[in-house]
């Protein structure tokens, strides 16, 4: 199962990804906003990551104005790897190489199209694991040494 959420500068987008998730028959659950008055995009980052942290949802999608506050937020939450993606090769790159378990975009930043178009690509790429695993094992080694500091 995948959450997404947004805050109001992503919930334009949102909508379109979600018209996305349904074409494609993915299991989703939507966490929120549900318009355009303005809310704080870290209590939506936080049930996001916090469902994704625990292993209750598999992965996530984030948006708000520019994706950096949701990925600044969501990337405080154990196990989570929030990339911030702007483009094809970045979305690729992002399972590809990072495995990132919550995909983020910036709503004034992409157009629907484009913002449908990485979800699709980060949905369909596979992680390539081998030398990267190292390097994620590495990111998990920092959590629990910062974790006991
Ligand atoms: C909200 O105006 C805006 O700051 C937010 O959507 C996001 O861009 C923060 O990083």
């Amino acid at each position: 199962m995948l959450v997404i959420a947004s805050d109001h500068g992503g919930y334009d987008l949102k909508c379109a990804i979600i018209e996305t998730l349904r074409q494609r028959r993915v299991d989703y659950q939507d966490l929120g906003t549900d318009d355009l008055e303005s809310v704080d995009y870290p209590d939506f980052a936080e049930k996001v990551a916090s469902r994704v942290s625990k292993g209750e949802a598999e992965a996530g999608i984030l948006i708000c104005g520019t994706g950096i506050g949701m990925s600044i937020s969501a990337n405080k939450f154990s196990g989570i790897r929030a990339a911030l993606v702007h483009d094809e090769f970045t979305a690729q790159m992002a399972r590809e190489h990072n495995n990132a378990n919550i995909l983020v975009m910036g709503g004034r930043v992409l157009s629907p199209e484009l913002g449908q178009r990485l979800v699709t690509i980060w949905l369909d790429s596979e992680y390539e694991g081998g030398r990267h695993q190292n390097r994620l094992d590495k990111i998990s080694a920092i959590e629990r040494q910062q974790r006991k500091e």
